[in-house]
């Protein structure tokens, strides 16, 4: 009986002892993604924890992991679903494996001409409605942030879409990638993007498409003797969270990290092009990777080449919203 009631009044006083502490315990939110701090979303990211932090007054804590330091292509998608990492910034290509193809019309080649183009998606009615398609996924979306246009590249100079044939081409895992891979006659190889420099440099693959900041940044340029300037489509990212998680926060702390991501897409959106211009540059500068500039004619015979994916992969992302983004963007079969 004594011992009992030692035992229940040291747990009373344990509680009482802990319980203000706990109470002040800031919530952990973990943000993984694959790519180098010094890149349009590795930057935001930083910058999301930075306001995300100061707007709730230390009450969250955001951990962010890059570099695929925490979480690979492919498995950072698991653990956010079953609640490992809280949030994520992957690109939209990545998104099919999850049952969500729709997101694969944003790998559908030369269907954006720019920046602007690409944001009356993202802003507009379509992004709003690919959103809402995460929800049954136990996922919400928060923002898309803009990397930039891809380029090829090769240890081939690729002047045309003819020069592609044979190649193997690393891709994210969207099928549209498969099939604009496929259309340019070369053989495409789904991988995770933290094997790319080492299969590249190993020869697993030949080739592989990238925007010059994920060039530059992980040092494909060391591995890659030519980079054709083909601009040929875009990496553009969502940031997802888990939607269990993301509704059981306190109201308060949700719209402080609202606000904060609403301004960290604003930054990442404004920093995306001068971060590739100035990679490109930093490409040029290191002397391994001749940079071609398609002329307008081959241009034109490489968006020959790669249009009739959009008809061919009708099916899988649907009609209905290629031509909502082609009403978007103004963009013409
Ligand atoms: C890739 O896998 O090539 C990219 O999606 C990496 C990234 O997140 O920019």
């Amino acid at each position: 009986m004594k011992f009992r009631l030692f035992v229940a009044l040291a747990s009373a006083t344990l509680i009482a002892w802990a319980g203000p502490a706990l109470a002040q315990q800031p919530i952990v939110i973990k943000f993984s993604h694959v790519v180098a701090l010094d890149t349009p979303k590795g930057k935001a990211a930083e910058y999301f924890k930075k306001l995300a932090e100061e707007r709730t007054k230390g009450r969250v804590k955001i951990e962010v992991y890059p570099n695929s330091q925490l979480y690979k292509d492919g498995e950072e998608m698991e653990a956010l679903q079953l609640g490992s990492v809280h949030m994520l910034a992957p690109s939209v290509a990545k998104f099919g494996p999850l049952g969500v193809r729709e997101f694969e019309v944003f790998d559908l080649p030369y269907i954006f001409d720019n920046f602007a183009e690409l944001h009356k998606v993202t802003e507009g009615p379509v992004g709003a409605a690919l959103f809402k398609k995460l929800e049954s996924k136990g996922l919400v979306g928060l923002a898309f942030w803009d990397n930039g246009f891809k380029d090829f590249s090769a240890n081939k100079a690729l002047k045309g879409p003819g020069d592609v044939k044979g190649l193997k081409m690393r891709i994210q895992s969207s099928n549209v990638l498969e099939a604009e891979i496929r259309a340019l006659g070369g053989i495409p190889q789904k991988m995770a993007f933290s094997e790319v420099y080492q299969a590249l440099q190993t020869g697993v693959v030949d080739g592989t498409e990238n925007p010059p900041s994920n060039f530059y940044t992980q040092k494909m340029f060391e591995v890659q003797k030519y980079l054709a300037m083909t601009e040929h489509g875009v990496i553009e990212y969502a940031v997802i969270v888990n939607k269990k998680f993301w509704d059981g926060l306190p109201p308060d702390i949700r719209s402080a990290l609202e606000s904060a991501m609403k301004d960290a897409t604003k930054y990442a959106n404004d920093i995306a092009k001068k971060e590739n211009d100035d990679s490109l540059e930093a490409v040029k500068k290191s002397g391994k990777t001749q940079i071609i500039v398609p002329t307008a004619e081959e241009k034109a015979a490489w968006k020959k080449a790669l249009v009739p994916v959009h008809r061919e992969q009708e099916s899988r992302i649907g009609k209905d919203i290629i031509e909502a983004v082609y009403k978007e963007t103004g963009f013409k079969p």
